[in-house]
């Protein structure tokens, strides 16, 4: 059955049968009672899990803004994502249905992962893991890179994913920052017909950080590559050993141990390192994913996103895993070899639920619907969107040609820092497109200005969250000062969360984010940082200093624009501007390709010296430049 549309308000209505399905019944009722007693509510969303052994306190605030959850208890992630599903019905259930862009097609029962996990476990504590210390994973969308992350979570060594897209520079200074000794790799893998070059960037990588005793890598293309004697070793001439047979058994980790760090983009060159523990995560994670998406046992998960960033860690691997639900992985492009590779996947697997970006959204709408109409989509009951606001354009179009006005987008707000989602419909609830509707339960969520002032309705301000919540990134690896700088420094008398967007509420109390505050950059919905962009052009011999700032863009959401001073006797041209694109991707990855590269005399500075990026930005789009008191040059 069709939603009701109610064109005032431009709202769309849930249908009878999605609230039948609903695991939430009433939002308003259940969200005054979260906060009201937010740890009453946690305290029995984490009964819901297992414990080796109970928390001793639920939420320790001593050392604000360093909060810490439910301590004293003993919770390893794996334990409920795999270990306790071996003892019902779920150890027979698939885990993962992978398909690899070729067509080749992989499946994993609990059992079967389960079975690999613990094996992987055993090779990683021969080859001399160790609890606590961070293994760094740089792999393509393959089964393994999901047995790898389980592997670490396993014996308690937080894993560092590493995006496949990403290249050299960017690898190596995260493996310098974590000071890994393990690194684990591919050969390859498959994007658009091609393999992809992993090991050979990672070889780079390896020369430039010293600190790898020990590589694995996966042989997923066959491709040759240059494997050096006593550091480097095969995943399958490991997992053959006799070393992979003994019974590894899941580390009884605290709950607070470190469960990964996941590093992303800020507004300083060098990337953070944020730490997410065991046990809060799990909890908040799998609260979010049972209620936003109604997880049924019967549903097929297909979040389309790539493990390597944070919806792929929290909404492919762990929390799907500790729902039993069975999670779609598909390895490659979505238009390759045609436009119609995810409607065929989802027509082929049956496919309840899709959460994916609206950058793929966008990119798939370009081909028109046809390629979407020759496809059986009557499985999908519930779509998502994440990682950018979703223009209501492409809002309405995933709505109607690939859910057929049957399934409510979830458009669902939140960060690497804060593990799971914030601000977030519910199946329930009254759709508009472009919003993220309310917050989630437990969370107040707040506009204000730059005194902590909430701003009126309809008015752009700082989102910020008040209250602790047990997804929470709990500091910076190796850098606690920057984690309270960066956060909480802001609103340090209130106590708040600073998220580094902006956004409003409107009349019916419904959140539009409307995009960062800061220097980073959402590249087709990739977060990417300035300064990491202009290190990186800055690493050339021929540019003495670099701009990079975001221009809107159609389909990728935002575009980089560098502007570069050069050195002196170094002259201009076009194809130097095209080495310096080059020189970008070589070093970060394709995604931080700058689109236009413009050569100028100087830049605009403020009379401390900081980079004025909207100053550029202003002349790029030829707007005003609004007020120039403070520019120096
Ligand atoms: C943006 C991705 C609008 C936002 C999970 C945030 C969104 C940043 C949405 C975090 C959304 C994420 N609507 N904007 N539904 N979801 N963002 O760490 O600017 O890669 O601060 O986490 O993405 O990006 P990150």
């Amino acid at each position: 059955m069709e939603q009701s549309f109610n064109p005032s308000k431009n709202m769309y209505f849930p249908s009878k049968e999605i609230i039948k399905k609903a695991n939430v019944n009433d939002y308003e009722s259940l969200y005054a009672k979260s906060v009201k007693d937010r740890e009453g509510f946690w305290a029995a969303e984490a009964r819901k899990l297992d414990w080796y052994k109970k928390w001793e306190k639920l939420l320790d605030d001593s050392q604000k803004p360093f909060y810490r959850w439910f301590t004293g208890g003993k919770f390893n992630i794996i334990h409920n994502a795999l270990d306790r599903h071996q003892k019902n019905a779920t150890r027979n259930k698939l885990a993962i249905i992978w398909e690899g862009e070729p067509g080749d097609v992989r499946t994993f029962s609990y059992h079967a992962l389960n079975r690999e996990v613990t094996r992987f476990s055993n090779v990683l504590k021969a080859m001399g893991a160790r609890k606590g210390e961070v293994v760094t994973i740089y792999m393509p969308q393959i089964p393994e890179l999901v047995v790898a992350m389980l592997a670490c979570a396993k014996i308690g060594a937080p894993h560092s994913v590493v995006y496949g897209g990403f290249s050299v520079e960017a690898l190596a200074e995260r493996i310098e920052d974590a000071r890994s000794r393990i690194l684990l790799t591919a050969d390859g893998g498959f994007r658009r017909g091609k393999p992809t070059q992993l090991k050979k960037i990672a070889n780079e990588a390896m020369q430039r950080s010293a600190t790898i005793e020990v590589c694995i890598t996966v042989k997923r293309t066959g491709e040759e590559c240059y494997m050096e004697n006593d550091r480097d070793f095969w995943y399958h001439d490991l997992m053959g050993m006799p070393i992979a047979n003994s019974g590894c058994c899941t580390e009884q980790t605290d709950a607070e141990d470190p469960l990964f760090i996941l590093y992303t983009s800020g507004t300083t060159g060098k990337p953070k390192g944020l730490v997410h523990t065991h046990a809060g995560y799990a909890v908040y994670t799998s609260t979010t994913y049972n209620y936003v998406f109604d997880i049924k046992p019967e549903d097929r998960w297909w979040c389309a996103a790539d493990p390597g960033w944070i919806t792929g860690h929290s909404y492919i691997v762990y929390t799907p895993l500790i729902n039993g639900a069975t999670v779609m992985m598909y390895e490659g492009a979505p238009n390759h070899p045609y436009p119609n590779r995810w409607w065929q996947i989802i027509e082929k697997y049956g496919i309840n639920i899709l959460y994916t970006s609206p950058t793929a959204i966008r990119g798939l709408m370009r081909f028109g619907a046809s390629w979407a109409d020759r496809h059986n989509l009557s499985s999908l009951r519930l779509l998502g969107s994440v990682g950018e606001p979703i223009n209501p354009e492409a809002w309405k179009w995933y709505y109607e040609v690939i859910g057929k006005s049957r399934c409510p987008i979830m458009d669902t707000w939140w960060q690497t820092e804060t593990g799971g989602f914030m601000i977030t419909p519910l199946p329930i609830m009254p759709l508009k497109p472009g919003s993220a509707a309310k917050p989630f339960f437990g969370n107040e969520v707040a506009i204000v200005d730059e005194q902590g002032v909430e701003v009126k309705q309809g008015e752009e301000g700082n989102l910020i969250i008040k209250n602790p919540w047990p997804g929470m990134a709990r500091t910076i690896l190796g850098d606690p000062h920057r984690f309270v700088e960066k956060y909480w420094e802001k609103y340090s008398k209130q106590g708040w969360y600073l998220a580094g967007d902006s956004a409003r509420i409107d009349e019916d109390g419904y959140y539009w984010i409307i995009g960062r505050i800061d220097d980073v950059i959402k590249v087709s919905g990739y977060r990417l940082g300035s300064a990491e962009i202009e290190s990186a052009l800055v690493s050339h011999p021929a540019v003495s200093e670099a701009a990079a700032i975001g221009l809107p863009d159609e389909l990728r959401g935002n575009i980089i624009h560098a502007t570069v001073i050069l050195r002196q006797n170094i002259t201009a041209s076009p194809a130097l501007a095209e080495e310096l694109k080059m020189h970008v991707e070589k070093e970060i990855g394709p995604i931080a390709r700058p689109a236009f590269v413009e050569f100028a005399e100087s830049l605009p500075k403020t009379r401390s010296g900081k980079i004025m990026r909207r100053v550029l930005k202003a002349r790029a789009l030829g707007q005003e430049t609004g007020d120039l008191s403070t520019l120096e040059e």
